[in-house]
């Protein structure tokens, strides 16, 4: 029996919940949310689509009853306050940060045992809180951005390749931010061969570029941000730990040397499997990519130093 708890029946949240639920990742989802019935209504809307789509993974909701998520084997936080259009995820710290304080030592009341997929932004900034306030091993918080971030890269390559998505390769490392994340261009690839030998520096460098404000473009459109790609990429990071892929997935992770980075939590590749972050994975940066890294880590412990700790 495996059962995973999303904290935070919004939009992200409850997209989680139901791909968890349709690929049938767990067998259980609890989703718990401080509003009065949106997770109950949406827990029941998605079991009405259980005979529909054949899905046998159990969703309930719940409103703030923490005894519900007791035992759970990972636990999702999307809580706290989405951006709006011209915001950037770092001004969400205020509010977030108190939020997601006080949801960590519930879950964990409740769950001592469970791995911790942060969501909430700014993510890197709350996963490192996280750490701060619980005292878990570094293996059990995850940061999910860079699953996120790299999905788009691919998306976005697979426009500019005209290429179906599924045959891209590449990955994002970096902060979960507008200008701090860094998609690996060098890396990218179509079926192997590699993106720059087939798309001009500037198409390649443009992928980029529209990589990094992928979400801020979402906002733009949707008026709040995105939720299909961040739910489905949050229910790719819990698949990796229950079922135990040892899939490498870049998500934030707490540093303690690796990439000459220590007390920060900031996107790099990870193995992910039923321990959570099972490994860091170091590739080589070249110089360019090292400054970009640097900068990149810089910007979070900035942002970190904004916590109320
Ligand atoms: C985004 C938010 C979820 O990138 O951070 O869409």
């Amino acid at each position: 029996m495996s059962k995973v708890t999303v904290v935070g029946a919004g939009n992200v949240g409850a997209t989680a919940a139901n791909v968890i639920a349709l690929r049938e990742i767990a067998d259980e989802v609890v989703m718990i949310d401080i509003k009065e019935g949106v997770s109950e209504g949406k827990a029941m809307d998605m079991m009405q689509t259980a005979n529909l789509l054949d899905m046998n993974t159990r969703i309930c909701g719940v409103t703030n009853n923490y005894e519900a998520t007791a035992g759970s084997d990972v636990v999702v936080i999307t809580s706290g306050i989405p951006r709006k259009p011209g915001m950037t995820r770092e001004e969400l710290i205020g509010v977030n940060a108190g939020i997601v304080k006080q949801v960590t030592e519930s879950v964990l009341a409740h769950s001592p045992n469970a791995i911790i997929v942060c969501v909430s932004n700014p993510m890197d900034t709350m996963t490192y809180l996280i750490h701060k306030i619980s005292g878990l091993p570094k293996n059990r918080i995850i940061g999910m951005g860079g699953a996120l971030d790299s999905s788009r890269f691919k998306y976005y390559l697979s426009k500019a390749l005209d290429a179906n998505p599924n045959e891209i390769e590449g990955f994002v490392i970096g902060g979960h931010g507008d200008t701090t994340m860094i998609p690996m261009k060098r890396y990218a690839a179509y079926r192997g061969i590699p993106a720059s030998t087939l798309l001009p520096a500037e198409t390649l460098d443009k992928v980029a570029a529209d990589t990094m404000v992928g979400g801020a473009t979402l906002t733009k459109l949707l008026g709040t941000s995105a939720w299909y790609a961040p739910g489905a990429a949050t229910a790719e990071v819990v698949e990796a730990i229950l079922h135990d892929q040892k899939c490498m997935i870049p998500c934030s992770a707490l540093l303690e040397g690796e990439y000459g980075e220590k007390d920060l939590c900031i996107g790099v590749p990870c193995i992910l499997g039923k321990n959570g972050i099972e490994k860091i994975v170091e590739i080589d940066l070249n110089e360019e990519e090292k400054a970009l890294f640097a900068k990149s880590a810089e910007a979070v412990h900035k942002t970190n130093a904004a916590l109320p700790l």
